[in-house]
C-alpha cells in the first residue's frame, strides 16, 4: 500500500471507530464563501467528504468578511440549532467556546498530533482549556498587494518597497489613465487595508502595541495620526464608484486590467486562479510596501458545535478531512491562502503561495506573525467593529481630520471594552 493510501485508511479508521448505525451522514456547513475562487476551494472539501459517503448541506450566507454570516450563526445557535460546523474567525470562536457551545474533538487532535503541526498562535483560537473545538483550514494574510502585470509593464512600474513608493506607483497609473487602486468601499475591506497601512507606517512593534495591547499612548500617537494621513493619501487614487463594492468585484477590476492594484488578503488570489490567471505572468503579488517579513494573519477555522450524538461522526469526518495533509495542500492552492499545518510541502503552490508559506514560517519564528485587527484576530468583535467604523468614517469624510480619527478611535475602543 502506498503511504497516502495508508494515511487515508488510518484516518478513515479513526472516524469509523466512532460511527454508529443510525448516524446521520450529512455535514451542515455555514460559510460565506460565495465568490468564484471561494466556491471552487469549498468544492475540494465537498468532494473529499463525498468520497467518504457524506452528503453536504450547504448553508451559505453571502457577504465578504463574514459579518452577515456571523449574525445568522448567532441566531441559529441561540435557537439551539447550530450547524455541524461554521466558518469562523478568531475571537468569534473563542466566544462560542467560552459559552460552552463547541464540541470536543480533542481525542482526534491528540491522536493526529495537531498541536505539533499548527502554529501555537493559532491554537489559542482552536482550543479552550486545552480542548480542541475548532480546526484551522488555512492561513490567510491581509498584508498583500495584487497587481495586473500588463498594466504594471505598460506604466513601467517596479515593486514599491515603502509607502511613499506605493503612492508614487499609484501616481504613475493615474497619469496613464488607469484606475490606480481598486477598492471595495465596505467597512471590513477598508479596515483590512488599514491594518497594513498601520504596520507599514509604524512597524510591527507599533502595530502590536496599538492593536494587540490596546496601548492608549500608541492608539493616540503621532504614528497613528500619520497612519490616517497615509490612508487619506490613497483617496486620490480611487475611482468614483468604489463605495459599497464587493471585494471580488474590485479584484475583477485588476484581473481585467481596468485597475492596477488591489490591497487585499490572499483570498484575492483565489479569484485570479478561478479566472485562470498565472502568478508572475498575468499578476504580481507583493507584501504591502513596508511590511515584508510580517504576516498579519487571519485563519479561517471550522467551529465544531456541540451537535446531537447522531451528528458527531460526520463532524469528526469533517475535522479529519480538513486537517489532512493532502486537503490542506489542495484546498489552499485554490483558495489563495497557505496551509494551517507547517508540515505541508509547498510543491503544488505557485510563486505567491510559496512566498506565503515561507513568510509564515519566518514570521512565526521571529514574532512577526500577528493577528489582523480588522479580521478579529487581534481583539474581540466589539472592538474590531469599533475600529472598522472609525476607519470607514474617516475614509468617507465623516470624520474630517487624523486628529479627530485617533480621538474617536480611543473613545470607541474604550466604549467597546
Ligand atoms: C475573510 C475570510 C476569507 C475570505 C474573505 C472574503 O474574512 O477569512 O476566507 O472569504 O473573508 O470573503
Amino acid at each position: 500500500m502506498k503511504f497516502r493510501t495508508l494515511l487515508m485508511a488510518a484516518s478513515m479508521l479513526s472516524v469509523a471507530s466512532v460511527a454508529r448505525a443510525d448516524d446521520i451522514k450529512e455535514v451542515q456547513m455555514l460559510h460565506w464563501w460565495t465568490s468564484g475562487g471561494e466556491a471552487a476551494a469549498l468544492n475540494v472539501l465537498k468532494q473529499d467528504l463525498a468520497k467518504q459517503g457524506f452528503t453536504w448541506k450547504d448553508v451559505p450566507v453571502a457577504g465578504g468578511g463574514g459579518g452577515a454570516a456571523m449574525t445568522t450563526l448567532k441566531a441559529l445557535v441561540a435557537a439551539g440549532n447550530p450547524p455541524t460546523a461554521s466558518q469562523i474567525l478568531g475571537y468569534y470562536a473563542m466566544d462560542y467556546a467560552d459559552a460552552g457551545k463547541l464540541g470536543d474533538i480533542t481525542s482526534l487532535a491528540t491522536k493526529e498530533g495537531w498541536d505539533k503541526a499548527v502554529p501555537t498562535a493559532l491554537q489559542k483560537f482552536t482550543t479552550h482549556d486545552g480542548k480542541w473545538g475548532a480546526v484551522p483550514v488555512n492561513i490567510h494574510s491581509v498584508n498583500w498587494i495584487w497587481l495586473n502585470k500588463a498594466v504594471m509593464d505598460k506604466i513601467g512600474g517596479t515593486e514599491p518597497k515603502s509607502f511613499d513608493e506605493f503612492v508614487a506607483l499609484l501616481g504613475k497609473a493615474k497619469a496613464a489613465g488607469v484606475i490606480p487602486l481598486a477598492l471595495g468601499g465596505q467597512p471590513w475591506q477598508e479596515a483590512t487595508m488599514f491594518d497594513s497601512i498601520v504596520a507599514s507606517t509604524g512597524g510591527i512593534d507599533f502595530y502590536k502595541k496599538a492593536f494587540v495591547d490596546l496601548d492608549e499612548t500608541a492608539l493616540k500617537s503621532d504614528t497613528m495620526k500619520k497612519s490616517f494621513d497615509n490612508l487619506a493619501k490613497l483617496r486620490d487614487y480611487l475611482d468614483p464608484n468604489y463605495a459599497g463594492r464587493d471585494w471580488n468585484l474590485a479584484t475583477a477590476m485588476v484581473i481585467k486590467g481596468d485597475a492596477l492594484v488591489q490591497v487585499m488578503g490572499d483570498w484575492a488570489k483565489g479569484e485570479f486562479k478561478a479566472a485562470k490567471k498565472e502568478a508572475g505572468k498575468d499578476f504580481l503579488c507583493y507584501r504591502f510596501p513596508g511590511t515584508d517579513g510580517v504576516v498579519l494573519y487571519n485563519t479561517d477555522m471550522f467551529a465544531m458545535f456541540d451537535v446531537a450524538a447522531d451528528r458527531k461522526a460526520a463532524q469528526l469526518a469533517l475535522a479529519d478531512a480538513t486537517m489532512s495533509l493532502s486537503f490542506q495542500s489542495a484546498f489552499n492552492v485554490v483558495k489563495g491562502s497557505v496551509p494551517a499545518r507547517m508540515d505541508v510541502p509547498d510543491t503544488d503552490f505557485d510563486l505567491c503561495g510559496k512566498k506565503g508559506i515561507a513568510d509564515v514560517k519566518k514570521a512565526n519564528a521571529s514574532g512577526n506573525f500577528v493577528g489582523s485587527m480588522a479580521q478579529n484576530y487581534a481583539q474581540p468583535p466589539a472592538i474590531a467593529t469599533a475600529y472598522s467604523d472609525v476607519v470607514t468614517k474617516f475614509l468617507h469624510g465623516e470624520i474630517k481630520t487624523s486628529d479627530s480619527a485617533v480621538a474617536e478611535l480611543v473613545k470607541s475602543i474604550n466604549a467597546a471594552k
